[in-house]
């Protein structure tokens, strides 16, 4: 396993500047209005911007793929985190690093064979690669693979949709990979996270808090996310 590319260091380098912070998931946001969404979000101080692709295959929920991540690209400088809920991360992954995206996180529960060659593939091509574990999956599948990662997503909620309830397995999880490889590695949580789950979250090592219902069903971005990042805490 070769190191990543320089702009893929440069990636992780600025991911490790920022932690922690909350990632908005645009899930759920206002896509007839992409471009003031996007500005509102600047304005509000986030860094990231999370973006959910989910092919109706890998999780039975459809969002959207690499024109809306091409069409962020050209509206905004943020960072674009790119989660990848489809089934052949390997035939698509390319086409993401195309269209934009700065990290591309795919499920060790998709595709079949050695995640290793995907995961070293999108470094060369100098974009941060993570993989990312439901709940549901047993830790003993992602353990191996994590040495090759720049970051690690886990799950709080099983992927496919957002407003799920918060499990708390996740922070048993965020824990165990903080112990075991070190405060370099990444860790991404995502799903319920709000101001009750963002204190326990970060007490348990998470870097990127994604948030999806905690940001767009509230009317004031900006004071969702100061409401959020006022409950980080370090143990
Ligand atoms: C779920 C997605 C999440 C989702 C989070 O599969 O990966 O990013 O948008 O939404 P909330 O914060 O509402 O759980
Ligand atoms: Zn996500």
């Amino acid at each position: 396993m070769s190191e990543p590319g320089s702009r893929a260091v440069a990636t992780i380098e600025y991911l490790r500047g920022i932690r922690p912070s909350i990632l908005p998931s645009l899930l759920l946001c206002d896509f007839a209005n992409l471009r003031r969404e996007v500005d509102l979000l600047e304005e509000s101080g986030v860094d990231v911007l999370h973006l959910d692709v989910m092919d109706g295959h890998f999780v039975p929920n459809l969002t959207y793929g690499m024109p809306i991540v091409a069409a962020l690209r050209k509206i905004t400088s943020l960072k674009l985190d790119v989660h990848l809920m489809i089934s052949d991360p390997a035939q698509y992954a390319d086409q993401f690093i195309d269209a934009g995206a700065d990290s591309i996180t795919f499920h060790i529960e998709a595709g079949s064979g050695d995640p290793g060659p995907i995961l070293q593939s999108i470094r060369d091509q100098g974009v941060a690669s993570g993989l990312a574990i439901n709940p549901a999956t047993s830790m003993e599948r992602l353990l191996p693979y994590v040495s090759l990662c720049d970051l690690v997503l886990v799950m709080s909620v099983p992927a496919g949709f957002g407003g799920q309830p918060f499990e708390p397995v996740a922070l048993e999880r965020l824990r165990q990979l903080r112990d075991r490889f070190g405060p370099d590695l990444l860790l991404e949580i995502d799903g319920g996270i709000n101001v009750q789950t963002v204190g326990p979250a970060t007490a348990h090592g998470a870097d990127l808090l994604v948030a999806g219902s905690a940001v767009f069903r509230e009317a004031d971005y900006c004071q969702a996310m100061t409401r959020l990042r006022r409950e980080f805490q370090r143990s």
